[in-house]
């Protein structure tokens, strides 16, 4: 079948709809299952099972229906369980289901290679290594960089997080919690203020100066640039708190890392694959990096992640880098389908429904003086609290309110950075949806407000 034999945005029934309390009785008897036999490290901030999914609705087992905007913490590109991406999935799995990509060939690898290189950001030719995962992505980035540059270290943003492995979690400077007693982490990295606009750290007016003046420390007095493989850095922060840069931002950094031999290596995990509206958050600086990692959007939902670099930079040999999974023929099936919907307006809609949510967030802002910051690109949004907005202080507490009064009311969202709310639905949401989400953002809002002025903890 073909892409127009398909909608582009499935139908969806109406929702939020909440039939019971919450959590409801299937929800209660699985969560705790759940509890005695899983990781006590996931962080699951309310009790949301799924047992069914489309678009930006998700179904409880006891037959609740919420509006999601998290899609799987910004994954499901094309909203949950697109037909069409169900139906390359469908047809792939007919044929294939694995062969590993390392050992051997298959068309949807290749296909697949072919379209993302060309997607890249860096003009000129390119070369693509599949992953599972955004941390192997990381992991690929970090060790091509060495590989490439002959050089050891590696610099990166506090703030910034990029996965779990020993790598990418030495890259990360999120939350303690994520390397407290992992340590020894993989040496010869350092860590410099991501400029936040928001959040002047330094004496500088310019949040840029003051992270470029940091590096310079760094080559003063740890490393010579001469040494340094490369500088990891995210188009827009995202766990750390979906942080837009200051436009002077990325081009410094290229022309930093270029007069030095650096590799600019740009984290597009969760920035990528069309959430800002356009295919990577880099492209609104007009910056080109040497390579990107991604992940996250890249199969609406399938296990995939991948490293594209410049094609004179992938010059690891024969043997030296691989992985049984990454590009999985149903995986990259499932991804090819994404680009399809991406291409055929999905993309747009990111950037359309993006620019109305970013709108009505700053209407929320003007009503609620605890709303200290709205940000964002495209369906890449977030709401700072603060404690108020002179001090600028953080508010978790009623941040973490909000998201549970929100939860309560059938709107599923996630918090990032220290007090922030953010907002990654899939790129198939409606402004209906959106207005709804607003709508009870602003109750959800109003509940801790009033919970706190009865003196109740948010
Ligand atoms: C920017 C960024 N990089 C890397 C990762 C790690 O991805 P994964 O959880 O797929 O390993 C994430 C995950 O949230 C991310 O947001």
């Amino acid at each position: 079948m073909h892409i127009k034999d398909f909608p582009l945005i499935p139908m969806q029934p109406e929702a939020p709809r909440i039939r019971t309390r919450l959590p409801g009785p299937k929800v209660k008897a699985l969560t705790a299952r759940d509890r005695r036999v899983t990781s006590p490290s996931y962080t699951r901030d309310y009790p949301l099972v799924v047992d069914r999914a489309i678009g930006s609705v998700i179904t409880d087992p006891d037959g609740n229906l919420f509006l999601d905007m998290t899609a799987g913490i910004a994954v499901v590109a094309s909203g949950h369980s697109h037909p069409y991406v169900l139906d390359a999935i469908r047809r792939q799995s007919e044929r294939c289901l694995h062969m590993s990509g390392t050992d051997f060939y298959y068309e949807s690898q290749i296909e697949l290679a072919e379209r993302l290189v060309k997607s890249a950001p860096m003009k000129g030719k390119n070369r693509i290594f599949f992953t599972n995962s955004g941390a192997e992505s990381i992991e690929a980035a970090l060790k091509l960089s060495r590989y490439h540059t002959g050089r050891q270290h590696v610099i990166a943003f506090i703030g910034a997080f990029h996965g779990r492995t020993y790598g990418a979690m030495s890259l990360g400077a999120s939350k303690v919690i994520q390397s407290q007693g992992f340590k020894p982490l993989v040496p010869q990295i350092s860590h410099v203020d991501y400029p936040n606009p928001y959040r002047p750290v330094g004496h500088e007016k310019n949040v840029t100066d003051h992270t470029m003046r940091e590096i310079e420390t760094v080559f003063k007095h740890k490393v010579s640039p001469d040494e340094v493989a490369a500088i990891f850095v995210e188009a827009i922060q995202g766990e750390g708190g979906y942080i837009v840069p200051p436009d002077d931002f990325l081009p410094r950094l290229r022309e930093l890392c270029t007069t030095h031999g650096i590799m600019l290596v740009c984290d597009e995990v969760q920035s990528g694959m069309g959430r800002t509206g356009k295919m990577w958050g880099i492209e609104h600086s007009g910056v080109e990096p040497d390579m990107i990692t991604s992940a996250k959007g890249i199969a609406s939902g399938l296990p995939l992640g991948a490293l594209i670099a410049r094609q004179k930079i992938m010059d690891w040999p024969y043997g030296s880098h691989a992985s049984t999974f990454g590009g999985n023929p149903v995986s990259c099936a499932a991804s090819l389908a994404t680009l399809d919907l991406l291409e055929a307006g999905l993309m747009r809609n990111a950037e359309t429904v993006g620019d109305f949510l970013i709108k009505h967030l700053q209407n929320l802002a003007k009503e609620f003086d605890v709303i200290g910051d709205v940000r964002g690109r495209g369906l890449m949004a977030a709401i700072e609290f603060v404690q108020d907005r002179s001090s600028r202080h953080t508010f978790a507490e009623f941040r973490n309110g909000v998201v549970q009064e929100c939860f309560h009311r059938g709107l599923l969202v996630l918090g990032c950075g220290e007090s922030a709310i953010r907002f990654c639905p899939a790129l198939t949401v409606s402004e209906r949806q959106i207005e709804t989400a607003i709508t009870i953002m602003h109750e959800a809002i109003k509940a801790v407000q009033q919970r706190r002025q009865k003196g109740e903890a948010a």
